[in-house]
This record gives C-alpha cells, structure tokens and sequence, in this order.
C-alpha cells in the first residue's frame, strides 16, 4: 500500500489535508535529520575496524565550536517548524473534525429511517404522520392513536417538562409507556435495539420536522365534550373515571376546590389548565402530553368547563395513577 492509498484508506477525502502535510512534513524533516543532524561528521570515515563502543566521539574543540551551532541551528529550524505547522493544523483541523461530523449524522439519519420502518412505521406511519394501534384492553375497540411524530419537536418547544426533544424520544423509545400500546425498546426493557439504534431513530425523527401544527385548528367550534372524547378519553377514560391517567371526576377537589368558595374554584380551574397545557412527564410511566401547542386557547377553556361541569366532592384526595386499570374503569 502506497502512503496516499493508506491515507485514502484511513478516512478518505480532502478533509485529511493537515494529516497530509504534518506526515509529509515530519518526514522531510526526519531525512534531513539523519543526512545533515547534529550528530553527524562530515568527512571521510575514520573508524576502520574499531567496535563501535571505543569509536572516539567529537573532540571538545569540536563539540564547543561547530557541534555547539549545529544544534542550536536544528533547535531554531525545529522552533520554526513548530510556530508554522502548529497554527496552521489548528486553523485546519476544526473544518475536518465538522466534515467528519457532517458524515457521521447523515450515516445515523440513514440508519435510523431503516430502524424506523421496521419498527415504529407501523403504528406512527410511514411517513410520520401518526397512525393508530389496538387498545391494550381487547374488551374496547377504538383504536389507541398513535401520535404523529413528523410535528413532536414543534409540539414540545416550548413544554416545561421536556428540555430536550432528542432525549425525549430516545427516553420514550427506551420504556415506553406502561399501559398505552407504546412498547419499550430497549434491550434493558426486554426489547431489541441498542442506544446506538435509539439515537439513529431519533436523529432521523428529528431530521424530518415539518413544523406544522395542524392539531391546533382541528377542534375550532367544537364541544367541551368532543374535545375531551377526542384528545382525553384514551388515558382518562370516556366517563373521566381514570384510566392510565388518574381519575377526573373529583379533580377540582384535589385541588382545593371549595363549592362555597369562589376563589378556590378560580384556582382549581387554573391548576387543571396547566395540567392540560404543560402535560405531565413521569419517566416511566404513562405520560400526559402537553396541549399547549396543539389545542387553540378556546379549546382548552372549552375542556375546562366541560371537566368543572362533571366534579363531584367527596372523591378521595389523591388520584389512583398507573397502568392496571380494571376493565370496568374503562368503559361507559
Ligand atoms: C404498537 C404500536 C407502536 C409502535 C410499534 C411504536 N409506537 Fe410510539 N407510540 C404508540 C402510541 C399508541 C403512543 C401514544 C401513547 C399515549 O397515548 O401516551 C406512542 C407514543 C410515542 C412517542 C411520544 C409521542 C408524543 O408526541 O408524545 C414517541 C416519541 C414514540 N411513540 C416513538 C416511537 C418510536 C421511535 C417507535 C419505533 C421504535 C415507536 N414509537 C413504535 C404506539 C407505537
Ligand atoms: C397519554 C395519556 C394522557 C392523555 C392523552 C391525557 N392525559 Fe391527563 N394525565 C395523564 C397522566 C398519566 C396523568 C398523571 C401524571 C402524573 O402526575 O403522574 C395526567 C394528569 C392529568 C391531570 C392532573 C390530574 C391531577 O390529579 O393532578 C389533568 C387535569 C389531566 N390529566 C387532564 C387531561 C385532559 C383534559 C386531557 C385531554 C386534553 C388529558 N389529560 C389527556 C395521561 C394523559
């Protein structure tokens, strides 16, 4: 293998210009070392047979004299060689670390949609573009929608509960969500893919944001009821008698709700309307997702007074949570 060939070999491209000329240049400067280094005499041989551990070295006269200035002259030449090659690799070097970086994301985009087609296309689309799954309960037939996954970094910018959407993802994909169709992933969870394939997934998610949200118009002039039937039921149940989400019926309460307190009753209604607008993030568990970004600013009033029109009081003071809800929770 030839010096170019090895380098072409060991990362391809123009991007190892700096390791070019630093092997080059190190190289030239090795050879010269050895013809016209510090150590060397000029002149011919003197030794003959003499072993080489009784060879006389330099006289003093020498060693003070042209010796002396030889090596302070490779010294400077060296000094030289450094102040020149060194900025200059620093200049060049943060491009070629960019290129390779550049390389790497679009390996993991490419991985990552493969990934996704095998595993997730099914039940959020091919395209991302949401999609359904059967309810985990086989006693109830509508579909369990699957979110589409084309819009998540628009629908959680701005969410108080994810910081960062890449983790967010990859988190979802590792555990699921116990008690929704959204299975675990990870092979610690009992699935098949390995962080690496976890990130490629949520890479290549993230390479494809549309940054539409055509959720926030969709329920304009719709009831309280509808929207909650809509966006709720699925965790909450039809009747809000809790599902993999707690109970609603009494969730004024729970949130100081006095009847006779009008006050109480404006701040209950605000708790329950951050609730829905920033969601709620439990890793691993169920998660409520926000609606701040996907429900117009009527909608989540509309929700509101639809939920404050079914309180009771009286219910207990915390709300069962979790995924194992008994089948007659769930129904109407
Ligand atoms: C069996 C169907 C199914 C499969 C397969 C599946 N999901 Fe899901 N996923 C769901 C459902 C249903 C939800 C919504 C659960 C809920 O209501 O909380 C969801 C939720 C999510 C969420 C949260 C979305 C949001 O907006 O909050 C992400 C992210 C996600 N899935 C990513 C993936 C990825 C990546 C894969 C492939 C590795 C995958 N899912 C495979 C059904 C599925
Ligand atoms: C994907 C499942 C899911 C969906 C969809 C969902 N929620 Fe939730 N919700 C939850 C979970 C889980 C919690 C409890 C989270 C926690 O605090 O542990 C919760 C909590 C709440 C709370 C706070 C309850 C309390 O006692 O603090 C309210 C209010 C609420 N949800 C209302 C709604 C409304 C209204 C909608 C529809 C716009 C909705 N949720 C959609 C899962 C969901």
């Amino acid at each position: 293998m030839t010096t170019t060939t090895f380098l072409a070999a060991a990362g391809g491209g123009a991007g190892n210009l700096p390791v070019i000329i630093l092997l080059v240049a190190l190289a030239v400067f090795g050879v010269a070392y050895v013809i016209v280094g510090p150590g060397r005499r000029r002149g011919p041989k003197r030794h003959g047979d003499i072993p080489l551990s009784m060879r006389p070295y330099h006289s003093d006269e020498e060693l003070e004299t042209t010796g002396l200035e030889r090596a302070m002259a490779w010294g400077v030449a060296l000094a030289v060689f450094s102040s020149i090659f060194l900025p200059l690799y620093w200049l060049i070097e943060p491009q070629r670390q960019d290129q390779r970086v550049a390389e790497h994301y679009e390996q993991d985009v490419e991985q990552g949609r493969v990934e996704y087609q095998n595993a997730c296309a099914a039940c959020h689309g091919t395209n991302l573009e949401g999609g359904s799954a059967p309810h985990p309960n086989p006693e109830i037939e509508a579909a369990w929608p699957a979110p589409r996954l084309d819009n998540i970094v628009a629908r959680y910018e701005d969410s108080e509960i994810v910081e960062d959407v890449f983790d967010f993802i990859v988190e979802q994909t590792r555990y699921g969500r116990p008690g929704t169709p959204m299975p675990a992933f990870s092979e610690a969870a009992g699935g098949s893919l390995n962080d690496q394939q976890l990130f490629a997934m949520a890479t290549y998610i993230l390479s494809v944001q549309t940054g539409e949200l055509p959720e926030a118009e969709a329920f304009v002039g719709a009831s309280g009821e509808d929207i909650f039937q809509a966006n709720c039921a699925t965790c909450h149940a039809r009747d809000a008698s809790g599902y993999v989400g707690p109970q609603l019926l009494n969730v004024f309460e729970r949130y100081d709700w006095d009847p006779d307190d009008e006050e109480s009753l404006d701040h209950a209604r605000a708790a329950v309307e951050d609730a829905i607008r920033t969601g709620r993030f439990v890793p691993g568990q169920a998660d409520m997702p926000p609606f701040g970004q996907t429900l117009s600013d009527d909608a989540i009033e509309q929700l509101v007074d639809h939920i404050e029109g079914f309180q009771v009081t009286g219910g207990p003071s915390h709300a069962q949570l979790g995924p194992d809800p008994s089948p007659a929770d769930t129904e109407e």
